[in-house]
């Protein structure tokens, strides 16, 4: 018999990385391996997992999905799942955001809220409105699109030359302040920089693009709301089309179903995946106005959308994030979040103490330190050491860099909480 097929982990490195731990099944926060083994997931599986691993009713709902209809073209076809879909969210989602567009995974649902955006303007006869805006520190994926807006990083050093040019602005990074002034006293003077490129060439930005108060792959940089505010006020003074990516902070993540809400902002093209199923299934959505729609209601084929991959709007998924989306109304998930959060401020507080630990942040379930370390940065060499002590304590944590954060599913019980901040401590105490 032949051998396998090496299956290619991502982000990993075959030679320097230890070999993949074998999962046979999951429950709840638990990871059980084929060793015996059962490990704490707080990270939520890439930041994906809500309600637990094998959550009964999310899995139930696919089972009866595939047994009905597993799958068919969105173009000229749609299908219950989908419209429940577009039902349930609309319940969810800021007021003003009408329209719902299918894609794969958070990468491809930010492909598709930077074209939509281009597009607006193309179709409304501004084609030299096309230029995006980003952060200082973002990370939006890996695909070509979303690799251009993400800051540079080792992730994208390889593919220089495959980045589109973006503007990029700083970020509300207070502990490391891009203009080295205190939160305390300063004007949230760092997004200045965005009005002053705004009045300057306003007539050729199509669009911003931000993480909505938390950047998470730049290091869980947690923003003041005023900023996300600020830069949604100057998108509407200079008609500039604010995109949020919501990816990551989207589904409770942030203490509100989704990070504007925290901050009473309304984007006009928002962007979510991870969450929206629970974890279980893989798909991305884009949501916009009425008005950015409204440019592609044309007798114009030419003004058409022509975007779609091959498995959008698939029905077991869509079938996953409604299971998901019902019991986020029937079940007490923003108090689970909440005693999350409660746990975290008391245990971040202890930590804040410690010399080793520059700055901690928090922002409803998700809780980081940012450690000192001479080499900050993602390739800093505390992380593979934190990454294998706290594996070997039986907790999945995987710091970016010396930046070291809990994102857990809701289900993770206060002892289980209590764990995983001792294991932290416990490193701090022993590598630091
Ligand atoms: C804010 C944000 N946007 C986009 C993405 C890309 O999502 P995906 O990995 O599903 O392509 C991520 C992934 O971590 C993310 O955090």
């Amino acid at each position: 018999m032949s051998r396998p097929l090496r299956i290619w982990h991502p982000f990993s490195n075959s030679v320097l990385d230890p070999s993949p731990i074998r999962v046979v099944s999951a429950d709840g926060v638990y990871l059980r391996t084929a060793g015996g083994r059962s490990i704490i997931d707080a990270i939520s599986s890439w930041w994906v997992n809500l309600h637990g691993h094998s959550n009964p009713r999310i899995a139930a709902a696919i089972a009866a999905q595939a047994r009905k209809l597993e799958h068919v073209i969105l173009a000229g076809f749609t299908q219950d799942a989908a419209e429940e879909l577009a039902v349930r969210l609309r319940d969810w989602v800021p007021r003003d955001l009408t329209h719902m567009f299918f894609s794969d995974d958070g990468s491809t649902a930010v492909e598709v809220g930077l074209k939509l955006a281009v597009q607006h303007y193309g179709n409304l006869g501004q084609p030299d409105k096309k230029e995006i805006v980003a952060l200082a520190h973002g990370y939006h994926g890996d695909t070509a699109g979303a690799m251009s807006v993400s800051d540079a990083s080792p992730f994208t050093a390889p593919f220089d030359s495959m980045r589109y040019p973006v503007h990029r602005v700083h970020s509300a990074y207070c502990y490391r302040c891009p203009l080295g002034l205190k939160r305390e006293s300063c004007n949230i003077d760092c997004v200045q920089q965005l009005e002053e490129l705004f009045a300057e060439r306003a007539d050729r930005i199509a669009a911003v693009i931000v993480e909505p108060l938390l950047q998470g792959a730049g290091g869980m940089i947690v923003h003041p709301v005023e900023f996300l505010q600020r830069i949604r006020a100057l998108c509407s003074r200079y008609d500039v089309l604010l995109v949020a990516d919501e990816v990551l902070t989207g589904f409770g993540r942030t203490g509100k179903m989704f990070a504007c809400d925290l901050a009473g902002v309304a984007p006009d093209i928002m962007c979510v995946s991870k969450g929206i199923t629970g974890g279980f299934m893989t798909m991305g959505v884009t949501l916009c106005t009425d008005r950015v729609e409204s440019a592609y209601r044309s007798e114009n084929r030419l003004h058409t959308f022509y975007h779609g991959h091959s498995y959008t709007g698939n029905a077991l998924a869509c079938a996953a994030a409604n299971e998901n989306l019902r019991i986020f109304a029937e079940e007490p998930v923003f108090d689970r979040i909440n005693a999350i959060a409660r746990i975290h401020a008391e245990r971040l507080a202890q930590l804040r103490g410690l010399h080793q630990v520059g700055e901690t942040r928090q922002i409803g379930s998700i809780g980081a330190l940012e450690l000192e370390a001479a080499d900050a940065g993602y390739l800093s060499a505390l992380r593979p050491k934190l990454y294998n002590f706290f594996l070997d304590r039986g907790v999945l944590l995987r710091p970016l860099g010396n930046v070291v954060y809990v994102l857990p599913p809701y289900v993770l019980s206060h002892d289980e909480l209590h764990r995983v901040y001792d294991v932290i401590t416990e490193a701090i105490q022993t590598l630091l």
